[in-house]
């Protein structure tokens, strides 16, 4: 397959996965298979989806690194814009919800602290999505990257966001907090660390010491609950999976990935090498 090929593949398939959980939820509200809550469970769904999306708009830029895959570059901006497309169903549903009366909308997204946050979120990922074009980063020339770093800030907004909504139950959103500092914390490595088993390990570590520190400072803030208990809860091999296991797992399985991708690309090079030898030495 010619690299032009490959990277037609590459978008279709990403476009359709990205199309997939609208057309099964829309399918499902359809069928009735969302009753008796179809509105909120599609908020939720559309809410998780706008999250799950974000967090993979901003793996691409490790996952080319790491797995030497540069056609990833390609689908990047489209899942960034998948993204915001899925927080913008998501306040859709929220209004009608509120029955499209916009004064009751606007009031909640100013009283509530949650909504709040959510909606500046939003804001900046559709002024991303506009602005990912090729037209809009030759317009913006420098400033273009300046206007694209606020996916950080954004994203950690749509976090709290998450974070507040959960309430109690918020194995979901530290979680997702975890892989986001596993993600941020790629990018603070040295770049001599940022390709090697070093620094993933580094990583491993990392983003799970983050994940239980999420975990208790939300539970000592919200809850008042003691950070040790927090902290036990995580070593207790009887407890169910904890957050911050469930991040260790997942970094764990992005290292033993790349692991295996390293030996595929070598043991292609290997029989590169050997194909062409024997096809000079042969007469
Ligand atoms: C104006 C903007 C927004 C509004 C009005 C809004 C509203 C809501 C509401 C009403 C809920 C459900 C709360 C509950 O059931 O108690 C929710 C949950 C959620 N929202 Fe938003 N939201 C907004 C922006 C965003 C953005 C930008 C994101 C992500 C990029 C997001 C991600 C989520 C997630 C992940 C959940 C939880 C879903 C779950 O529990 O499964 N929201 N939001």
């Amino acid at each position: 397959m010619t690299a032009k090929q490959k990277i037609f593949w590459l978008r279709l398939v990403t476009l359709v996965g990205l199309c997939l959980p609208a057309l099964e939820l829309g399918w499902r509200w359809a069928t009735g298979a969302l009753e008796p809550r179809p509105v909120t469970l599609a908020t939720h769904a559309t809410g998780d989806w706008a999250v799950i999306f974000l967090l993979l708009s901003l793996a691409m830029t490790p996952a080319r690194a790491l797995f030497d895959w540069t056609p990833l570059v390609h689908v990047r901006r489209r899942i960034g814009v998948a993204a915001a497309l899925y927080a913008l169903a998501h306040l859709l549903i929220y209004v009608l919800d509120q029955k499209w009366n916009l004064l009751v909308v606007a009031t909640e997204i100013l009283r509530r602290f949650y909504l709040t946050i959510g909606f500046v979120a939003l804001v900046a990922l559709l002024l991303l999505a506009i602005t990912s074009t090729d037209g809009w980063q030759k317009r913006l020339k420098r400033g273009w990257k300046r206007l694209h770093w606020l996916v950080y800030p954004a994203a950690f907004l749509a976090l709290i966001h998450f974070f507040i909504q959960s309430k109690v139950k918020i194995g979901e959103p530290a979680f997702a907090a975890g892989l986001f500092a596993w993600l941020m914390l790629w990018r603070a490595l040295p770049v001599r660390l940022q390709k090697s088993f070093a620094g993933l390990a580094l990583l491993a570590v990392g983003a799970t010491a983050a994940t239980v520190a999420f975990e208790a400072t939300w539970y000592w803030l919200v809850n008042g609950i003691d950070p040790a208990r927090v902290l036990a809860a995580n070593l207790d091999p009887d407890l169910a999976f904890r957050p911050a296991q469930k991040v260790l797992i997942a970094a764990l399985m992005i290292a033993a990935a790349v692991g295996l991708r390293r030996l595929a690309l070598a043991a292609n090079r290997l029989w590169t090498r050997r194909y062409i030898q024997s096809t000079i030495s042969s007469p």
